[in-house]
């Protein structure tokens, strides 16, 4: 069957497939303060100076966004939990913060959307920070009782549960590039014993949340990016090009795949085979391509330079940094990088920061066609979440780069369905195999 998507996808995708958006607390619900991401904006670190305020109002008004994604028809969502918000100061749990992602998993559910809730996505709280954040070893034991707690209150309305977002950036962006708090640039020591306690943190959740919840599926989500040499014929970008590809793209998955420690510890005789196995599914966070060049001038960036060429397509570009080229022939690459765990597959991330919503409809059929012909070949993919549904706040960039298949004016709080958001529920039906009721212009407004 086709419906106007120009594919069949029906007989393809499992039945149980999870077709899902994918959010973080931070950059939706608005007024946390308690976290190094709101110091970070307070000491105006954020490169557009906005400011993160309501972000999109999930505090008080998750639910009009729940009910946005019904009509999409997408029947999974991720979302994750402010540490800062449930542990306030060390110790110290506040119920009510509990009880409202209660309320949100619970209105997720009752809407027919599956949850899959992150744990730590970036955030931490300034209690926490204070005392070295992941730098220092008594994090493993903090942030499994974080999450043994939260487990214990929202288990019985979650059964996929992700430890953290993206290690790698965390500790790429926080200890190399200083582009996210703590700002350190080039500790590369400290980066791998960060990483190193991030893997002792995550299998120790992933015992917790087994203990508690036998059939839990525990994962986390990996960001993966296709690098290349700016020029093919130079050796040094080649060299650079395949020693990021192995430090960024492996960083945090090697070790749970074969217990070893991150580099360099592991030349150190430092051993991680506690960790080795810790994971039910691998969750894989995938948006471009990237060409690395050799940068003598550029001691800033490490010597070396990100670029995309011109006549690629890409959506909108950072502020100083271009976001990547959309590539969605990547999402293979991706796929292909992670078989060697032999374990179920989830597209976590997905999507392009594309305000006008120029290249997201091609984006996200593509992606979807990649992902129907790795199922036909075999590969074990359970589900697709696009990166996002509200346009959210973007880390460092601020309200400036655009993702949502939904516009919003973070102002007003008024929402618009862009083109993209029919596309997606487009693809979705045509997996089901029926006519989704939302309407077909792409102008609905919301407010
Ligand atoms: C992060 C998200 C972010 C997205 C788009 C991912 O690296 O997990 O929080 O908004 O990319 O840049």
């Amino acid at each position: 069957m086709d419906n106007g998507t120009g594919a069949n996808h029906k007989r393809v995708f499992p039945a149980d497939f999870a077709w899902g958006v994918s959010t973080s607390a931070y950059q939706v619900e608005g007024n946390n303060f308690n976290n190094q991401w709101a110091a970070w904006e307070k000491a105006g670190r954020i490169k557009s100076r906005d400011q993160v305020g309501l972000a999109c109002d999930w505090w008080r008004n998750a639910e009009q966004d729940f009910d946005l994604a019904k009509t999409l028809g997408v029947n999974a969502l991720r979302l994750s939990l402010e540490w800062s918000r449930i542990e306030p100061a060390e110790g110290v749990w506040n119920g009510e913060a509990l009880y409202r992602y209660r309320e949100m998993l619970q209105a997720l559910r009752s809407r027919g959307i599956r949850p899959f809730v992150t744990i730590h996505h970036f955030t931490n709280p300034l209690w926490f920070e204070a005392k070295g954040a992941f730098a220092s070893p008594e994090s493993v034991r903090l942030f499994e009782r974080f999450a043994r707690r939260v487990v214990e209150y929202l288990g019985d309305l979650c059964d996929n549960w992700s430890t953290f977002n993206e290690p790698n950036v965390y500790t790429g962006l926080g200890y190399f590039l200083g582009e996210f708090p703590p700002g350190k640039k080039g500790r590369f020591m400290q980066a791998a014993h960060v990483t190193r306690n991030l893997c002792l943190a995550h299998a120790a959740v992933y015992r917790t949340i087994h203990e508690l919840q036998p059939n839990a599926q525990v994962g986390w989500a990996q960001h993966y990016v296709v690098f290349k040499p700016r020029n093919p014929e130079s050796a040094i970008d080649r060299w650079i090009a395949a020693f990021i590809h192995r430090r960024f793209n492996n960083n945090f998955a090697e070790s749970i795949r074969t217990g070893r420690a991150p580099f360099p510890l592991d030349r150190f005789g430092h051993d991680l085979s506690e960790v080795k196995g810790t994971c039910d599914y691998v969750g894989i966070n995938y948006y471009s391509r990237l060409r690395m060049g050799f940068e003598p001038g550029s001691p800033k960036t490490l010597f070396f330079q990100l670029s995309v060429p011109p006549h690629k397509p890409q959506g909108d570009s950072g502020i100083d940094v271009p976001y990547g080229e959309a590539y969605p022939e990547g999402l293979r690459h991706a796929v292909e990088h992670f078989m060697d765990f032999n374990k179920p597959l989830y597209i976590l991330e997905n999507g392009v920061p594309d305000r006008a919503d120029r290249i997201r409809p091609w984006v996200l059929e593509s992606s979807v066609q990649q992902l129907q012909t790795l199922l036909t070949e075999g590969a074990d993919l359970r589900g697709y979440f696009h990166w996002t549904l509200t346009d959210n706040f973007e880390w460092n960039e601020g309200w400036h780069l655009r993702f949502g298949l939904i516009e919003l004016d973070p102002e007003t709080q008024i929402r618009r369905l862009r083109p993209s958001a029919h596309v997606y529920s487009r693809l979705i039906q045509s997996m089901n195999g029926h006519a989704n009721k939302i309407g077909s212009s792409g102008d609905r407004v919301i407010g």
